[in-house]
C-alpha cells in the first residue's frame, strides 16, 4: 500500500474541545486511556514533552482532571484530534495561576500518535488551540521546546509563534542535555 503523503490529509482530521468529551462519560473514559497510550508510546520513543520515563495511567488521569477543571473555570482549553475515527492527538492550554500573569495561558503537551504524524493533526491542533486563546481573551500564548524539536518549532513558527529566549543545556534526559527554547504568540498584536 502507498504511504499516505505528508503534510496532507487535514480534512479527515475533526478537532475536538474537551466540551464534547465531557458532555459523554464513554467519550472521556475512551479519551483518558487514548491519551495515556498516546503520551506513554511518544515518550517510549524518545518525545519531548517532559517525562523522562512514559507517564503512569493515573498521572495522565490526574493531568486531565486539572485540566478538565480548568476548561469548565474558562481557564484552559483542551483540543482532541480524531483521524479515521481514531484518537490521535491531543494538546492544550492553560492559564497560567500567578495572579500578575493571568491574562496569559502556555501551551502544553502537543502530543500526535506517531503512526499519524505528519498529516497535519498538529498544524490543526495548535491552530484551533490558538482560535480557543482568542476567543478566551488571552493576550499572550506561550510554549517551550526542547532545542532538538525541530519540528515542533518549525509548526510554531509557521503558526507565528517567535522565540523570546533560550536556556542553554537546561533539558535533563540521562546523562544528556538539550536547550529549553522558549517561544510566545502575542495575540494583542495579531488581527
Ligand atoms: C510536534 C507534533 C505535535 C507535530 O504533529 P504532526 O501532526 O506530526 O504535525 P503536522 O503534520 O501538522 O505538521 C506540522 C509541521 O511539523 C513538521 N513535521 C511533522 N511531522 C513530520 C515528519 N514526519 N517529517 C517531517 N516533518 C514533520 C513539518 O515541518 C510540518 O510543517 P509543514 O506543514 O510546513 O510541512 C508531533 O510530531 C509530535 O507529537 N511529536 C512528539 C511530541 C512533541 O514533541 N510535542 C511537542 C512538544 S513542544
Amino acid at each position: 500500500m502507498t504511504p499516505p503523503p505528508p503534510h496532507d490529509a487535514t480534512a479527515e482530521t475533526t478537532v475536538l474541545d474537551a466540551l464534547a468529551l465531557t458532555s459523554d462519560p464513554d467519550l472521556e473514559g475512551r479519551f483518558a486511556e487514548s491519551a495515556h497510550r498516546i503520551l506513554a508510546d511518544l515518550v517510549r520513543g524518545g518525545a519531548a514533552l517532559g517525562w523522562v520515563e512514559p507517564p503512569s495511567r493515573d498521572e495522565v488521569a490526574e493531568l486531565l482532571d486539572h485540566v478538565l477543571s480548568a476548561v469548565r473555570a474558562g481557564d484552559a482549553a483542551l483540543r482532541v484530534a480524531h483521524l479515521d475515527g481514531r484518537i490521535v492527538g491531543l494538546g492544550y492550554w492553560l492559564r497560567y495561576a500567578r495572579p500578575t500573569h493571568r491574562p496569559h495561558a502556555d501551551l502544553e503537551k502537543l502530543a500526535v500518535d506517531a503512526a499519524a504524524q505528519g498529516r497535519g493533526v498538529g498544524r490543526a491542533l495548535t491552530a484551533a488551540l490558538i482560535a480557543d486563546a482568542r476567543e478566551a481573551g488571552i493576550e499572550v500564548l506561550t510554549l517551550d521546546a526542547r532545542g532538538d524539536n525541530a519540528d515542533a518549532l518549525h509548526l510554531y513558527r509557521s503558526l507565528g509563534f517567535t522565540e523570546y529566549g533560550r536556556l542553554p543545556d537546561f533539558v535533563a534526559v540521562g546523562e544528556r542535555r538539550y536547550d529549553k527554547v522558549f517561544c510566545m504568540l502575542d495575540l494583542r498584536r495579531q488581527d
